[in-house]
């Protein structure tokens, strides 16, 4: 008798395809859940610290940060598969601003509309705060990312000034 059923690996990948295929959740992430998106915003910023990240995270939150995640069914259960790390910014230039600081998805599952759920969460977030735009700090590679959800660029580049002996490695205190 013919056997109806696929074999293990085939149905394991369709399941696979079927899970990847669905639209994430995106929904901010608790205090104890943050210890889990270190290893996507180490990917992001290579040169933050497990150690001091959770006081960071903590001292951001308290000045109204937010971190939310796009989280995902596979097989074993449920995974983080992005972030996006924003705060509200007001300025007379601009007005009522979401700057996002921290956006990025595993790179292996990216092409997938991850990114563009966690713009639209950002989106969402906002509007219900009544503000008027968003803004994002990108890397050349991810202008077409930006540019395919509507995003323009500005023409104005961004300046920095790293204050002496304020706690940057390399930086030299001036004392007289
Ligand atoms: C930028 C980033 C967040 C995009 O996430 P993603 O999950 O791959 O993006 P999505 O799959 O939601 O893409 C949304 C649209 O942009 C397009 N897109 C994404 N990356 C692109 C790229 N590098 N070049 C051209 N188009 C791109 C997708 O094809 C998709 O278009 P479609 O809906 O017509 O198919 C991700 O590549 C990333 O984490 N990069 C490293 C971190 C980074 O650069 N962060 C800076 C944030 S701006």
């Amino acid at each position: 008798m013919a056997s109806s059923r696929q074999p293990l690996a085939a149905s394991t990948a369709r399941k696979q395809a079927m899970l990847a295929a669905r639209a994430p959740l995106v929904r901010p992430l608790h205090e104890a859940e943050w210890s889990i998106a270190f290893p996507l915003l180490q990917s992001l910023w290579p040169h933050l610290e497990r150690a001091s990240f959770l006081g960071r995270l903590r001292e951001q939150a308290r000045r109204g940060y937010l971190l939310a995640g796009a989280i995902t069914p596979v097989p074993t259960g449920n995974r983080l598969c992005g972030v996006i790390g924003m705060r509200e910014v007001h300025t007379l230039a601009r007005g009522g601003l979401l700057q996002i600081d921290d956006l990025v998805v595993a790179e292996d599952l990216r092409r997938r509309g991850v990114g563009r759920a966690l713009i639209r969460y950002a989106e969402l977030e906002a509007r219900a705060a009544g503000l008027q735009s968003l803004l994002l700090e990108a890397p050349p590679t991810a202008v077409p990312f930006c540019r395919k959800l509507g995003w323009e660029l500005t023409s104005s580049p961004t300046m920095l000034f790293h204050l002496a002996g304020a706690g940057r490695a390399g930086s030299e205190c001036i004392t007289k």
